[in-house]
């Protein structure tokens, strides 16, 4: 029997992937496939906790789904699937819901973010988002679950809960660690660098989208906001410049001495631009393998459906342990 540890990982299929859920997140998805049992999500439940347009949300559920691929997450090696089409992760959100106290929930920082942008619709799901989020990866029995910085504390709540079931009823549940690189970890705004790179900016100048023409790329990395000095240089606080150094390290390999050595005498004119292709020509084969695929519908159907049935057969396992712990009847 395969003895790898298990790796699982989601993403939401609202508007565009950036460059920093691609950083952050999916290249280290692509990067762990070979090592690890891999199960990954374009969790659709999680993106109705805020309004969506419901031909929009279908639009871009299968378009998360064709650019995961395009990015490199091979369906032979790894399971990927949508998470509205296993039923286990609703089920499972009300059982660990009963796990997780009211208190921590309130604590969570994304919460409290996402009520005050959408103050208009506060609603339960939304509180309790973090839960579906727990069932995703407990589910799984996942050790490793590859995500950016923002998603430290929603790692820490499901440790929280592991550790709280398996101390009333025995081991159940493998208690999760988060994957976070150093580097990529959180890639920042290009126009506010302090903040992350976030795709709800309502400054599109301020994220790379996966799907952005090479030209437009390009162009956003040349208005990069960055300081008044002129050396390449990694120092502290200066936000600006140390994000673009770590692109390009991300994109070409290099350490951060050898990009600051490629740019010693030249201005920041010259290495936007050079981090703008570097960017541009890594994300074009992505791009093209993307197109092809929304154009093969049927490929991709057959892809979720057998994801599907994969992470259904999976989870259902793991539910049935906690069903029969907690003393739910054997249906
Ligand atoms: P989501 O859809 O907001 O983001 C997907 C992944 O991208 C990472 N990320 C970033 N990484 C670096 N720099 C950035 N600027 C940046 N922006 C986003 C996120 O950290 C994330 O890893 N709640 C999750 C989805 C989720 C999930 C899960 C994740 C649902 N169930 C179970 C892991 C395990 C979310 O909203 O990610």
């Amino acid at each position: 029997m395969d003895r790898k540890p298990v790796i699982f990982s989601g993403i939401q299929p609202t508007g565009t992937f950036t460059l920093g859920n691609y950083m952050g997140a999916i290249k280290n998805w692509v990067k762990l496939q070979d090592d690890y049992r891999c199960v990954y999500s374009v969790v659709d439940l999680h993106s109705v906790t805020i309004r969506q347009e419901p031909k929009i949300l279908r639009e871009n559920t299968m378009r998360a789904y064709a650019l995961l691929l395009a990015c490199g997450v091979d369906p032979e090696k790894s399971v990927l699937f949508v998470q509205s089409h296993v039923p286990t992760h609703a089920e499972a959100a009300w059982l660990l819901g009963c796990y997780t106290p009211y208190g921590e929930l309130g604590r969570m920082t994304q919460f409290k973010d996402k009520s005050a942008a959408h103050s208009e619709n506060i609603n339960a799901g939304l509180f309790t988002y973090p839960v579906l989020q727990i069932a995703d990866i407990l589910l799984y029995n996942a050790s490793l679950v590859p995500v950016g910085e923002d998603q430290r504390q929603h790692l820490e709540l499901s440790r929280n809960t592991a550790i709280r079931f398996n101390g009333i009823y025995g081991d159940t549940f493998v208690v999760p660690e988060p994957y976070i690189q150093k580097e990529g970890g959180k890639i920042m705004s290009l126009q506010e660098p302090a903040k992350k790179m976030s795709k709800s900016d309502a400054t599109p100048k301020a994220y790379i989208s996966v799907l952005d023409p090479p030209d437009t790329m390009i162009k956003k990395f040349k208005s990069a906001v960055t300081d008044s000095g002129t050396d390449v240089a990694y120092r502290p606080g200066k936000d600006g410049v140390n994000n673009l150094i770590t692109i390009y390290g991300l994109i070409t390999g290099k350490t951060i001495e050898e990009t600051e050595a490629e740019f010693k005498g030249k201005g920041y004119g010259d290495f936007k631009l050079a981090v703008g292709e570097a960017v541009a020509n890594h994300l074009k084969p992505v791009q093209d393998e993307y197109y092809r695929l929304m154009d093969d519908r049927a490929y991709l159907e057959a892809c979720w459906k057998q994801g599907a049935e994969k992470a259904f057969a999976i989870s259902s396992r793991t539910l049935e342990k906690a069903r029969k712990k907690v003393g739910l009847l054997k249906r």
